[in-house]
């Protein structure tokens, strides 16, 4: 029985030390809202339970701005201070380890984005449109609900959205609404836990559209602007054949429904929010929707631990455009497609370790995706299959780490990688060949 103490005020990231809390975990949020889009404001309750990996004297979250107005642990009131981003619970009584406990924070305000320095702003933004979008990636969670901002704490989401009835929202999850009066209720109860910077809402002047299905059988909504129906059915109708091309390669979709929402706003690309991506309506191109699209298994079920490992994400979502191509494109190689892309990109940036200012640094994604096409060469199409595959099931609503890939590719191919593995992901120099192509030169 230890002396309670104050949980860390940050998970020791490699990157971003003070992102998460220690001294628990979190089992589930429950976010309840309600959104007025006349001032922007929003009044909202989260209870969170969460489990404590240490006796507790006191703990923190994360959030940004708005104003708490009242803060309980196990029903009890709880005092609270705040630094910034940083929140500090002091329970009346202190917390043993092992325990589950139940925090509840009632506040609210006009969320805003947080604006990071190297990258776009993220959290919770206006979507161009009279509505908002989250995109949390890496840091947004924070702006709008009390969170362990880290993606090697993953929990389950429950949410419920109040908005005035003409508006739309979506989120992770399907959605089902409830009128009463003027407003209604739009709840979602997600099956698989989520990373806190996968977690989105979308709220807006929107229609659900239905994307059909996969040949598996997962559903697919889309949410687009509302009166374009057409057009942005035709950008969205290869979902299903994407979903089924992918299968073949990673595994079963792990998720029970997935879709796209596309949204007027520039924000450069896309995110893979858990079952809902979410799109500037300019990057509703097949490499993109197949991109985001693979970031469900690989970024959303199959978490990273930290974000040093971020090419775990990217480079397997971008080495899906490539197979998505292979499988649609009669005369497209590969090998010779990334040995061309490697004459002109600057691809000198480690992937495996880019560092925290370059996290989406292009090297990331495109030698990300060599790496992972430099194993198939090596290992061969069927151990590279049973990689893939074994990947996304062992590691299925959890989080991974590169040395486990490392691992789990040697112990599938019975071959000595690690060296391979440290040419593509850790050497400044580009590797000189793909498989049997010299590159560069
Ligand atoms: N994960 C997104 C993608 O699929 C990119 C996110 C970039 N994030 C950012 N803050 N710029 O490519
Ligand atoms: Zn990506």
């Amino acid at each position: 029985m230890g002396v309670a103490e104050p949980g860390a005020t940050g998970l020791g990231d490699r990157y971003f030390p003070s992102y998460g809390n220690g001294g628990y975990d979190v089992d589930s949020y429950d976010i309840a809202l309600t959104w007025t889009p006349i001032d922007g404001r929003i009044d909202a309750r989260t209870t969170i339970r969460a489990v404590s990996t240490q006796p507790l004297s006191s703990f923190n979250l994360e959030l940004k701005g708005l104003e708490i107005t009242s803060v309980s642990v196990d029903g009890s009131p709880a005092e609270f201070a705040r630094d910034g981003q940083e929140l500090t619970i002091d329970p009346t009584t202190d917390l043993g380890s092992g325990v589950v406990f139940v925090v509840e924070v009632a506040y609210s305000g006009e969320p805003g984005p947080v604006a990071g320095e190297d990258w776009i702003p993220g959290g919770w933004m206006g979507d161009g449109n009279g509505g908002i979008i989250v995109f949390g990636e890496p840091e947004g969670a924070a702006s709008w609900y009390p969170v362990n901002d880290h993606p090697s704490d993953k929990a389950t989401y429950r949410l419920a959205i109040t908005v005035p009835s003409d508006l739309t929202v979506a989120a992770n999850g399907i959605g089902v609404r409830t009128d009463s009066g003027p407003l209604s209720t739009w709840k979602f109860a997600p099956r698989s836990p989520q990373a806190s910077y996968l977690t989105t809402v979308v709220i807006g002047d929107y229609e659900i559209l239905d994307g059909g299905t996969s040949t598996a059988g997962t559903p697919i909504r889309n949410v687009v602007p509302r009166g374009r129906a057409a057009e942005y059915e035709l950008l969205l109708a290869r979902q299903p054949a994407m979903i089924d091309a992918l299968e073949g390669w990673f595994g079963p979709y792990p998720f029970e429904v997935y879709g796209a929402a596309a949204v007027p706003l520039p924000i450069g690309g896309a995110i893979e929010t858990q079952t809902l991506s979410i799109f500037d309506v300019n990057a509703l191109v097949d490499s993109v929707v197949v991109h985001e699209l693979a970031h469900q298994w690989y970024g959303d079920s199959v978490g990273i631990e930290q974000w040093s490992d971020i090419w775990l994400n990217e480079g397997f979502a971008s080495y899906a455009e490539l197979l998505w191509r292979e499988a649609t494109e009669p005369a497209f190689d590969i090998t010779v497609s990334l040995a061309e892309e490697a004459e002109f990109a600057d691809l000198s940036l480690p992937p495996g370790d880019p560092g925290p200012d370059r996290l989406f640094d292009g090297s990331v994604y495109r030698r990300g995706a060599m790496t992972l096409h430099a194993v198939r060469l090596a290992i061969g199409d069927e151990d590279f299959r049973e990689l893939m595959t074994a990947w996304s099931e062992t590691f299925v609503d959890s989080t991974a780490t590169t040395g486990e890939f490392v691992a789990l590719a040697e112990a599938t191919s019975g071959e000595e990688l690690s060296e391979l593995f440290d040419a593509w992901l850790f050497s400044t120099d580009l590797p000189d060949h793909l498989g049997e192509v010299p590159l560069g030169g």
